[in-house]
């Protein structure tokens, strides 16, 4: 049977401008290609977490725009449960500017009808919650939200992912109520007051551990990830290097596959090299949405590297 998650967080239009080089202030200069794709970090996890074979229900807000039919339209796609996702009158759709340039980029978010998600749209969907296995939050809608949804969540007996990004300050009652809290590195080391390099990953990771974080999954990069277990021992996973098209959503996967691991029963273990692997894939194709993994895609990767 299938696996249930409810995704409650942002959908954002990403408006992908392709240019050789980033303008100076006051400077203009012409770019290469624009591109209109899905993306919003709550939408790339609901989407990939559908893919991955969960029964995904997305909470969130669009505004009454073209973009929000587009958003919606790719969220149906993939089979994800829209009927938590409101639609705001007199509000634009969230919006990410990305530039990408010589092989990196830069993005502005501007949250728009994402900035209007409330607890009442959580309690809406109360049936929803109810019948979830996990539910999965980021940080792109207002905090007091994330807050309220995952006391909720808990009050419910839900297991309850935050993945903390974008980086902000958070009220410490959350912590206690997160079972996988899944920074990187640079968040892990924001949210924990030190630094995450060498002998200090441990050390930030039990920070966030005293704070209430049940379990605090990093995610390293190209060294992939890592993990105290039930002992107190730091536990690495190796990533999986792969070539690379797009690494944007890539860390949405991630949280997606974990969190669809984590809610069939999968150990830890077991869904952190799940996740790599997911992620490995979606970093292979271009766009967030667009280039999620399936289920079947990752277990042939899973066999091909002899697992
Ligand atoms: O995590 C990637 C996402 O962050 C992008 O799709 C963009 O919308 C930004 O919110
Ligand atoms: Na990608």
């Amino acid at each position: 049977n299938r696996p249930k998650l409810v995704v409650i967080g942002s959908l954002n239009m990403d408006i992908v401008v392709e240019t050789s080089a980033y303008p100076q202030v006051g400077e203009t200069i012409t770019g290469q290609r624009v591109r209109f794709i899905p993306g919003g970090k709550g939408a790339n996890q609901a989407v990939a977490g559908a893919r991955l074979g969960a029964d995904t229900v997305m909470i969130g807000a669009v505004g009454d725009d073209a973009f929000g039919e587009e958003l919606l339209g790719s969220l149906q796609r993939d089979g994800v449960n829209i009927t938590g996702v409101k639609r705001v009158e007199g509000t634009a759709s969230g919006i990410a500017s990305i530039y990408v340039a010589e092989g990196d980029n830069s993005i502005v978010v501007v949250p728009g009808a994402n900035g209007l998600v409330e607890p009442a749209d959580i309690d809406r969907c109360e049936e929803k919650l109810k019948e979830a296995d996990l539910v999965l939050l980021q940080l792109e809608i207002p905090v007091e939200t994330v807050l309220y949804a995952a006391r909720k969540a808990k009050s419910l007996g839900k297991l309850v992912v935050l993945n903390p990004a974008p980086a902000q300050q958070l009220p410490e009652e959350l912590f206690g109520l997160v079972d996988y809290f899944t920074p990187n590195r640079t968040e892990l080391s924001g949210y924990a007051g030190m630094s995450a390099d060498g002998d200090s990953l441990e050390h930030a990771i039990r920070r966030m551990m005293e704070l209430g974080a049940a379990h605090v999954v990093t995610t390293l990069g190209a060294s992939g990830s890592a993990y105290l277990d039930e002992e107190g021992q730091l536990v690495r996973i190796a990533g999986y290097s792969m070539p690379v098209v797009d690494t944007t959503g890539a860390g949405d996967c991630y949280n997606a596959a974990l969190a669809v691991a984590l809610a069939s029963g999968r150990t830890l273990r077991d869904a952190v090299d799940y996740a790599s692997m997911a992620s490995a894939l979606a970093v292979t194709k271009f766009g967030a949405q667009t280039g999620m993994p399936t289920k079947e895609e990752v277990v042939r990767f899973a066999e091909e590297q002899g697992k």
